[in-house]
C-alpha cells in the first residue's frame, strides 16, 4: 500500500463538496438551480509514477486499489467507480494522455449526507490529471464527464448541477445556473444578519440511488406526454403549472405530482433569486419551506428525520427557511438561522431530535467557497 508519510507529492487538488439553496430535483429537468461550493473537501495527492499502472489510496476508507490503464472497467467496491469512471471518460475524451500515476485521497466530507462527496471525487480527480499529464480539458468538459462517469460506471442517472458547482464555485457567491442551456450568473451570498447552517440526520435510507433513477423516469414519463400534445416544450421544468394541471386527468397520480411540482421548484427558484436580490430574506426563507414541502408531499424524496427537523425550524421565529438538500432520503437540511442565534439552534435541535429518534444530530456550519482548484505543485 503506498505510504502516506513517504508520498512525494507532484501536484495537491482540493476539491470541495456543495450546497444548494434551492431548486431541487430541477437540474435533470432543465431549470434553475441555485448551488454553491463549500470549505468541506476532498483533498488529492497525485504523483507520476511512470509505469502504466495506478494505484489509489482512500485514508478514510484506509483502503486501496490498483488498476491497469489497458483494463479499465466497473468494480465491485462502489467509491472506485467514480475514479474509474473518470479516468474511463478521460481516455474516450483524449485517448492516451493518462499515464501511471499514485493518488492519496483524503475528505472531510460526510458521505450519503447530500453535500455531493460523489462530485467532488469525480471533479478532484478529473482536475488532478488534467494537471498532472496537462491533458488541456476545459471546466465544461471536466463537468461534463464527470456527471458521465456517475451514470456509466455508478449507475445514478445525476444532473449536473453538482459538478458544475464543483468546478465552477466562487467564494462568496450562489451560482444560478440555468441547467437547459449552461448559462449562469454569480450572485453575492449575502444572507447577513442570518447565516447558512447545515443540520446532517446521519441517515441516509438505501432507497435513495433507485429511487433517484424512478423519478427521473417518471419526468420523463410526464415529459414526453405533455409534449405530444405542445411540441414546444424542450423541458419540464418549462411547463407552466396551468399546462401542467390539464395533465391531471391524463397522467398517472404520482407522474402528474412530480411534474407539477418541477414545474412549481423552478419557477420558485427564480422568486427566489429575485427575493436576494431585493434584500428580501424572509420571502427568500418561505420560499425554502415552499421546496420542502414540495418534496415531501410531490415528489416524496424526504424521510421522517428531515420532515421532523423542517417542522422543528417552523416554530422558532430565529429560523426563516429551512428544507431538506439535495438527493434526499436522509442527509441534511439546509437552514437560514439568525446569527446570534445558531447555537441555540443547534442545541434545540439536536435534543429534539435525539428525542425523538434517539440518534446524534451533526450541525455542518460552512462557508461559501472556491470550487476544485490546484493548491500545491511541485511537477517537473
Ligand atoms: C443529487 C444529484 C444532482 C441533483 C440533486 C437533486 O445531488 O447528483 O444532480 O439532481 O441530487 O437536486
Amino acid at each position: 500500500m503506498l505510504d502516506v508519510n513517504s508520498f512525494q507529492t507532484d501536484i495537491k487538488i482540493d476539491s470541495p463538496g456543495r450546497i444548494n439553496l434551492i431548486g431541487e430535483h430541477i437540474d435533470y429537468n432543465g431549470g434553475l438551480v441555485l448551488p454553491a461550493a463549500i470549505d468541506k473537501k476532498i483533498t488529492f495527492k497525485f504523483r507520476k509514477n511512470h509505469s502504466n499502472t495506478c494505484e489509489i489510496l482512500s485514508s478514510n476508507f484506509k483502503s486501496s486499489f490498483k488498476i491497469n490503464l489497458n483494463e479499465i472497467s466497473r468494480s465491485k467496491t462502489e467509491w472506485q467507480n467514480y475514479i474509474l469512471g473518470v479516468i474511463y471518460h478521460i481516455n474516450v475524451l483524449k485517448p492516451g494522455l493518462i499515464k501511471g500515476f499514485d493518488c492519496i485521497i483524503e475528505s472531510n466530507l460526510p458521505l450519503g449526507s447530500g453535500i455531493s462527496s460523489s462530485a467532488a471525487l469525480e471533479c478532484g480527480v478529473a482536475k488532478g490529471l488534467n494537471e498532472l499529464f496537462d491533458i488541456g480539458l476545459t471546466d465544461l468538459e471536466m463537468i461534463k464527464l464527470s456527471r458521465d462517469a456517475e451514470h456509466t460506471f455508478v449507475g445514478t442517472k445525476c444532473g449536473i448541477m453538482d459538478q458544475f458547482a464543483v468546478v465552477k464555485g466562487k467564494e462568496n457567491s450562489l451560482i444560478l445556473l440555468d441547467c437547459e442551456t449552461l448559462e449562469y450568473k454569480l450572485i453575492p451570498a449575502d444572507f447577513s444578519p442570518y447565516t447558512v447552517l447545515l443540520l446532517n440526520t446521519n441517515v441516509s435510507h438505501s432507497l435513495a440511488s433507485s429511487e433517484y433513477n424512478v423519478r427521473r423516469d417518471e419526468c420523463n414519463t410526464a415529459l414526453a406526454a405533455i409534449q405530444k400534445k405542445y411540441p414546444k416544450y424542450r423541458s419540464l421544468a418549462e411547463i407552466e403549472p396551468e399546462v401542467v394541471q390539464e395533465f391531471k386527468q391524463i397522467l398517472p397520480e404520482k407522474v402528474f405530482n412530480r411534474a407539477l411540482y418541477v414545474s412549481e421548484e423552478h419557477r420558485r427558484t427564480l422568486k427566489a433569486a429575485k427575493c436576494l436580490d431585493q434584500n428580501d430574506l424572509k420571502g427568500f426563507g418561505d420560499c425554502l419551506y415552499g421546496s420542502h414541502n414540495g418534496l415531501q408531499h410531490m415528489y416524496e424524496v424526504s424521510c421522517k428525520e428531515l420532515d421532523f427537523l423542517v417542522d422543528f425550524s417552523k416554530d422558532l421565529e430565529y429560523v426563516i427557511g429551512s428544507r431538506m438538500m439535495g438527493g434526499g432520503f436522509g442527509g441534511c437540511t439546509i437552514n437560514l438561522v439568525l446569527t446570534d442565534k445558531v447555537e441555540a439552534f443547534i442545541e434545540n435541535a439536536t435534543a429534539a431530535y435525539q428525542e425523538k429518534f434517539d440518534l446524534d444530530l451533526s450541525p455542518i456550519k460552512v462557508k461559501i467557497s472556491n470550487g476544485v482548484s490546484k493548491i500545491e505543485s511541485n511537477a517537473k
